[in-house]
């Protein structure tokens, strides 16, 4: 498989007279397909490094490709553009709009992109929305939904333009045991029928079943990289 995400010696220091070294140089690559776990301790750097792979933060140093361009060759508009048409999002806080019901909240990211095709935005929301089991929730508000609920809305949102990759840091950490094992077997069958490429961060252990490529941080250091081969981890 090809790589659709490499990261080169990248360091990330916040700060001016007292430095916090949230990065401090960190390789990797990621290959199309994969499903990848981010896992370390709460303040190891994990999101700090998300966020650089996302293109949401510019590191101090190093080099970020996505497919085959360097990022920091983008301007910011471009960046901006990249985003939006080439990768997608989730975080803790399901970031969904009151204002709007699901199926609005789900075509909201079309309505800026002009690369989307021609697919009506409302037959192509509610597709999203049915493949993440809400065919029966399309016009109801946020506060009308479950944390789950709410959870598959942004999930549904970050995939309608398809994106390269989907990052998601810490997807899971607002939801009850059941909606957080719908959603991560939502993400796990996403990456295994339609072969979505995925980068989740995450700080529990048990989300390692879900995941073949397994990344450790400790301490802003990548401490082990490896792939599960066959159910064991090489
Ligand atoms: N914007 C910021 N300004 C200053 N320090 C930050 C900032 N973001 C993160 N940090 C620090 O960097 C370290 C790593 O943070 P983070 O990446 O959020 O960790 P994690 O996601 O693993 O919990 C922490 O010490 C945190 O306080
Ligand atoms: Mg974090």
């Amino acid at each position: 498989m090809s790589t659709i995400l490499k990261v080169e010696n990248v360091k990330r220091t916040f700060g001016t007279k007292v430095l916090t070294h949230a990065l401090k140089e960190v390789s990797f690559e990621i290959k199309k397909g994969e499903f990848v776990l981010i896992m370390g301790k709460s303040g190891s750097g994990k999101s700090t490094l998300l966020h650089q792979m996302g293109l949401l933060d510019t590191p101090t140093s190093g080099e970020i490709y996505i497919g085959d361009k360097n990022v920091r060759e983008l301007n910011e508009k471009q960046k901006t553009v990249f985003r939006l048409t080439k990768l997608g999002y989730i975080f803790q806080e399901y970031a969904i709009l009151p204002e709007l019901t699901a199926i609005e909240n789900v075509y909201l990211p079309m309505m800026v992109n002009t690369e989307s095709g021609n697919t009506p935005k409302r037959e192509k929301a509610k597709q999203m929305l049915e493949m993440v089991d809400l065919g029966h929730r399309l016009n109801h508000y946020s506060n009308e939904l479950s944390g789950g609920e709410q959870q598959r809305v942004a999930i549904a949102r970050a995939l309608i333009n398809s994106p390269q990759i989907l990052f998601a840091d810490e997807p899971c950490a607002n939801l009850d045991t059941l909606s957080t094992k719908t959603v991560l077997e939502l993400l796990k069958n996403l990456n295994e029928n339609v072969g979505q490429t995925i980068v989740m961060v995450s700080h529990d252990p048990d989300d390692q079943k879900y995941a073949d490529h397994i990344i450790s941080l400790e301490d802003g250091l990548i401490v082990s990289d490896k792939y599960k081969v066959k159910g064991e981890l090489k």
